[in-house]
């Protein structure tokens, strides 16, 4: 079966990784990948976002599945593209993208289902001495977010009014978010710890994978920059049997239900970034497709053949469950330099020990170069430790990372604090 994975991070790696041990026999490209993909397939020299080539590459080679990592083609449509063509494909369609491709359109889509979520309104650029009146009347902290893409950096949460004011003049003065920024959302801003729940789907079944949690910021505590993520762990104890009832009944159902009622039946994977308020868990956001660093945990975590499941969500049948081994999963990342502003690239990598079914290293910004590993990206690469439980999958997630090593490599000393916290809570 031959296969193409679109992306080149730490997930499509961890995709490539677990698709590769499936039972049937594949063979799988990458575009355009990066320098550990190779290890499981080809490297094809086509960006993510280039989708008339994507779909061209998979006429010629007569591909037989797609599967799509990153949001961008995704919300460019490329699902609508390839089924066009009778090119299979697993992923959502433009329509369902749209959930990831403007926070607008997510929250009237949750306002006409009832699904629970900040309060919240939208401004145009055209409103801007509304707005700055609105939040002159507003207490604080706040959340502004633009509507578009904008690679996790659209969001600004201001202390008090000066912040707020700067950051209406980054998004409407200054574009600093492109076009991305020509509308906002301001939010009510949530108390609560977050955690992230992927949902595997044809449209009417779904399977639910362990929840996860993720280190968004670059520094130890939570200080410092968003990142695309520094870490994560699963099953993160702080969503308990109660919370994921409540999560189901209240989220994941009145999503699906959603969309298959306005025609578009999601298929893939959808992530549900969550608040577990004290009036209980409400969407902080959707993503169409799995978060990165956490597919890496997942993937650690999942027992049963990923092609499998897949192949029946692209047929419609979804009828399999999912099994996953009994422990924890915990990735910590190790960055370049600079991250995530501007970093260093093209740094070699050395690798000290040997992978094991308990500890993995995932590569994300790398690529080969003269028969040598450097590093290519923000991101550098994960590593991911199995565990019975949290305490023991983050030391060997640990002890393996500290056998890599790269010029200016970075990485967070906390990842997992607050899964350890919560166990605390809980069990006392
Ligand atoms: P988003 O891109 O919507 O996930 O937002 C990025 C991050 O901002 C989230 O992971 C949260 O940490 C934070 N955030 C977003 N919306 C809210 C909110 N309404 N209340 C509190 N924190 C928020
Ligand atoms: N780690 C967060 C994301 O993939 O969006």
């Amino acid at each position: 079966m031959k296969i193409l994975i679109i992306g080149s991070g730490g997930r499509e790696y961890a995709l490539g990784w677990k698709l590769a041990l499936s039972e049937k026999p594949t063979k799988l490209y990458f575009a355009p990948g990066n320098g550990g993909t190779p290890y499981f397939g080809e490297n094809v020299p086509i960006k993510a976002n280039e989708i008339k080539a994507l779909a061209r590459f998979a006429e010629e080679k007569k591909i037989d599945l797609t599967i799509v990592g990153p949001e961008e083609p995704l919300v460019l449509g490329i699902v609508d593209t390839f089924k066009k063509r009778n090119l299979a494909i697993f992923g959502p369609d433009r329509f369902c993208a749209t959930l990831e491709g403007s926070k607008i359109f997510a929250k009237t889509f949750m306002d006409r289902h009832h699904i629970p979520t900040a309060a919240h309104w939208i401004f145009e650029d055209s409103e801007k001495e509304k707005l700055i009146s609105f939040l002159k009347n507003s207490s604080f902290p706040i959340v502004l977010k633009a509507d578009g893409l904008a690679a996790g950096k659209g969001v600004i949460i201001p202390q008090n009014l000066d912040e707020a004011l700067d950051a209406v003049k980054l998004y409407f003065d200054k574009k600093s978010f492109g076009t991305a920024g020509d509308k906002i959302v301001v939010e009510e801003f949530m108390e609560g710890e977050e955690a992230t729940v992927f949902v595997l789907t044809d449209g009417i079944q779904y399977r639910v994978f362990p929840v996860a949690q993720d280190h968004k910021r670059i520094g130890d505590g939570d200080t410092g920059k968003n990142t695309g993520g520094m870490g994560a762990y699963a099953p993160a104890p702080v969503c308990t049997p109660e919370i994921m009832k409540i999560v189901d009944e209240t989220i994941i159902k009145p999503t699906l239900t959603g969309l298959r009622g306005e025609n578009h039946p999601y298929t893939g994977i959808l992530y549900i970034g969550l608040m577990i308020t004290a009036s209980g868990p409400k969407v902080v956001e959707y993503n169409v497709r799995f978060g990165d660093p956490e597919c890496q945990v997942e993937m650690m975590l999942l027992e049963s053949d990923l092609l499998a499941a897949i192949e029946e969500v692209v047929s419609g049948k979804l009828v399999s469950d999912l099994k996953f081994r009994a422990g924890f999963a915990s990735v910590v990342v190790a960055a370049a330099n600079g991250y995530p502003d501007q970093f260093e690239k093209g740094k070699e990598i050395t690798f000290g020990s040997k992978d094991n079914p308990d500890k993995r290293i995932f590569h994300a910004g790398t690529k080969l170069a003269g028969g040598k590993v450097i590093s290519d990206g923000g991101r550098v690469l994960g590593s991911v430790g199995f565990g019975e439980t949290l305490e023991k999958s983050l030391e060997r997630a640990y002890q393996h990372i500290k056998t890599v090593s790269f010029d200016g490599m970075v990485y967070r000393k906390d990842i997992g604090k607050k899964g350890i916290e919560a166990l605390e809570r809980i069990t006392k």
